[in-house]
């Protein structure tokens, strides 16, 4: 039997959100901002570990009571995200046919159903697959003076989240001849082994917390399912 392993990537320093500790480990209801990730990620029956990945001169971790009886942390946080992702993967001792989910720490507002849907979708798939949302919105091309150079058919087009499924043995795979080439994510990887990775709706509240304004929408929606 193939188990169902989760991989949270949290080395990064936030950056683009600006404040004093990394993102991840800001205060949302009571509790850092990843523990609400990695609590829906432990509360789904499916997943019999949760591999959290944090940066290896990490000062924030220990301060917290983390209390999720999956959680397997792991101090090999890289210079990207690949590569945090890639370390996380050979850590975890997983079997070739093991399905490994990796998913953002900073997307706290994933739900238990969207992953329930996630793993059910791709249960006979060979290749493996993401969550990801249908473009809503018209899209516009802009040139290089914020100007409308033209407008993009957005029929086709979805957006990528995470989390992003694949067989830990064809992940590893990808993740090792995609090399030094940047990518953003780990369907890329495998699109870049020339497999077609199966698009699954997300939702909307499955956002990226990246700038300081995302919190209070994080806020609102965690506070509504709680109630
Ligand atoms: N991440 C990681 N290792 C890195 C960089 C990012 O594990 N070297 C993780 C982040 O902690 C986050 C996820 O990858 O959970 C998505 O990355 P992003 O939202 O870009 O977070 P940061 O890189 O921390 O933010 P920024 O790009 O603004 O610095
Ligand atoms: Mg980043």
């Amino acid at each position: 039997m193939s188990r169902y392993l989760a991989l949270v990537p949290a080395a990064g320093s936030g950056s683009r959100f600006g404040a004093p500790s990394p993102k991840q480990y800001l205060q949302l209801n009571n509790r850092p901002l990843m523990w609400h990730t990695l609590q829906v990620l432990c509360q789904v029956e499916a997943i019999s570990e949760v591999v959290v990945v944090i940066s290896p001169c990490d000062e924030w971790f220990d301060d917290f009571d983390w209390d999720l009886p999956k959680l397997n942390v792991q101090r090999v946080g890289g210079a990207s995200r690949a590569e945090s992702v890639r370390n996380g993967l050979q850590a975890m001792a997983a079997a070739e046919n093991d399905w490994v989910l990796v998913h953002d720490a900073a997307r706290c507002c994933l739900s238990v159903a969207a992953v329930e849907r996630l793993i059910t979708s791709l249960a006979e798939d060979t290749v493996g697959g993401l969550l990801a949302l249908p473009v809503p919105d018209t899209v516009k091309r802009a040139d290089g003076d914020g100007r409308i150079s033209a407008t993009v058919p957005r029929q086709g087009l979805w957006l990528a989240q995470t989390p992003q499924m694949f067989r830990a043995g064809l992940l590893a795979q990808a993740l090792a001849s995609a090399g030094e080439i940047e990518m953003t994510d780990e369907a890329s990887a495998i699109e870049q082994l020339g497999q077609k990775p199966r698009l699954v709706e997300g939702d909307a509240q499955n956002f990226k917390v990246t700038y300081p304004r995302d919190l209070a929408l994080a806020r609102a929606i965690l506070a509504a399912r709680k109630d």
